[in-house]
């Protein structure tokens, strides 16, 4: 095999996989790519001119390399691909368990173990399998075991190769990361890979370290960044009782330079596809080997945030002047069409649990999607722009910080006389709302 592999496969065309791919192609034109995904749709979706996801920058550059080295194939079609590959990227989601052992907290290897089966039928010579897929520590011992079990006489060197990029931001994080990790033993392997990262990253950023470590390295930096939202999150509610302000109380902390700012930023809770499953995944290995004061550490940093969304849709109960609740915001962050885990689920749930119609507005988000995610309930309906969400409105609940709502015109929202605004985000113009003469509350601010 070349020291530089010619033909990647990608197993997984999502929120981690497409753009990782698309940006794998366009740095290095020589490398053939092919990602591939069970769900038809979403491969026919990658292939047109609107992707199935939403992340600034990414149409530009599938546009460049789709055709040219970058393509798209629903995994029927693909079979010959992984056959030729000589390295393939396991991509796909590895959700929290929801029945057998570790329900609730262990990740569901399911998808990734299927993916290990076909690589290790159709393999063909020496393939190395990379995890790009974040997992729990040692899930690479259970690939290995069933790559060994195929009978066709192929080889192969598994890695780990968590992704750290964050939505909204993914090309900006894979052009230039602040570090490339990968973890292995297989040293020629681990070459491979690394000679694909350096055609634009700095030596310096490509870490290496053993397999164990990196697959804990993912779950751990995830658990870290969650962890600082969850005490600044908690500091919210003391500054609400105090008269204190979060977001100045952050400005402060984030300072240190020991500290840094990144992640003080106060919300109605954290949410996507990761935080929760990795912490929930980190819980889970702690108790299996025996570490509960560990385990229940880690836990509180989900209670806290557990904790925030219903305070703040307990807030939103209490402050509407009627049953009709705007909310503004269904993404779990902005810059994105993702809603996994959103806080948005959550609030919207309490609300319409508690009798309340809820009328949303999201700039992305496929709101039909949504309501299907709720169990499409009659309480709820979606607006096509933030003026008519908030029109009869006797509270607002503001949950995603698109840029949009930070340049609201308040003085022409035609809101029930008293209604509230509630900004889960801290990013109204507070000059604004009390011009037009509504009131607002901010979370770690309290009533402004
Ligand atoms: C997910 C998790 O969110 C992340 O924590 C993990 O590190 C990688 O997997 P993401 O790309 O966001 O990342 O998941 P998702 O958007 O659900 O994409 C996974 C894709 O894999 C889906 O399109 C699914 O159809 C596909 N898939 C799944 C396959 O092609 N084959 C399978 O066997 C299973
Ligand atoms: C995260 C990690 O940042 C990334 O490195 C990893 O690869 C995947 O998980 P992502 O979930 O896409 O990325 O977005 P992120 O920017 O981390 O935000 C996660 C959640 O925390 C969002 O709901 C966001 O709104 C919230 N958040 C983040 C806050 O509430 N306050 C903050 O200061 C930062």
């Amino acid at each position: 095999m070349p020291s530089r592999p010619s033909k990647l496969v990608c197993i997984g065309a999502g929120y981690v996989g497409g753009p990782t791919m698309a940006v794998i192609a366009d740095r290095c034109p020589d490398v053939q790519v092919t990602v591939l995904d069970l769900n038809a749709s979403r491969i026919a979706a990658w292939n047109g001119e609107a992707l199935p996801i939403f992340e600034p920058g990414l149409p530009e550059i599938v546009r460049r390399a789709r055709g040219r080295n970058l393509r798209f194939l629903t995994q029927d079609e693909g079979m010959a691909a992984l056959a030729e590959a000589d390295m393939v990227f396991i991509s796909v989601q590895t959700p929290t368990k929801t029945t057998g052992e570790g329900a609730g907290k262990a990740s569901d290897l399911q998808y990734v173990e299927a993916c290990a089966r076909l690589i290790a039928a159709q393999a063909r010579g020496h393939t190395i399998v990379v995890e790009k897929s974040t997992m729990p520590v040692r899930a690479a011992e259970r690939i290995q075991q069933i790559l060994s079990a195929n009978t066709s006489g192929a080889t192969f060197a598994v890695l780990s190769n968590p992704e750290f990029l964050a939505e909204g931001t993914a090309i900006r994080d894979l052009e230039r990361p602040d570090r490339v990790l990968i973890g292995g033993q297989d040293a020629a392997a681990i070459q491979a890979l690394r000679s694909i990262y350096a055609a634009w990253v700095p030596a310096e950023r490509i870490l290496t370290t053993g397999l164990w470590s990196a697959e804990l390295s993912k779950l751990a930096a995830n658990a870290f960044l969650a962890q600082r939202v969850s005490s600044i999150n908690s500091l919210s509610a003391l500054c609400e009782r105090t008269g204190a302000e979060v977001s100045e109380v952050a400005t402060v902390i984030g300072s240190d330079s020991r500290i840094g700012p990144k992640f003080l930023q106060a919300s109605v809770g954290f949410g996507g596809s990761c935080f929760q499953k990795d912490l929930l995944s980190l819980v889970y290995l702690c108790e299996h080997h025996g570490l509960p004061e560990v385990a229940a550490y880690w836990q509180s940093v989900v209670d806290v945030n557990e904790w925030q969304k219903r305070r703040f849709a307990e807030a939103v109960q209490q402050a509407a002047v009627n049953r009709r609740i705007a909310v503004l915001g269904l993404a779990f962050k902005k810059d994105t069409n993702d809603f996994r885990e959103t806080p948005a689920l959550a609030v919207c749930r309490t609300l319409l649990q508690s009798g309340f119609e809820v009328v949303a507005y999201d700039p992305r988000v496929e709101v039909g999607r949504f309501a299907a995610e709720l169990g499409a309930p009659a309480g709820f309906s979606s607006a096509s722009t933030a003026a008519q969400a908030l029109a009869g409105a006797g509270a607002v609940a503001v949950l995603t910080e698109w840029d949009e709502f930070r340049q609201l015109d308040w003085s022409q929202a035609r809101l029930a006389a008293g209604a509230v605004i509630l900004d889960g985000r801290n990013i109204v113009d507070r000059a604004a709302v009390r011009r037009a003469g509504h009131r607002l509350h901010v979370i770690g601010a309290g009533l402004t």
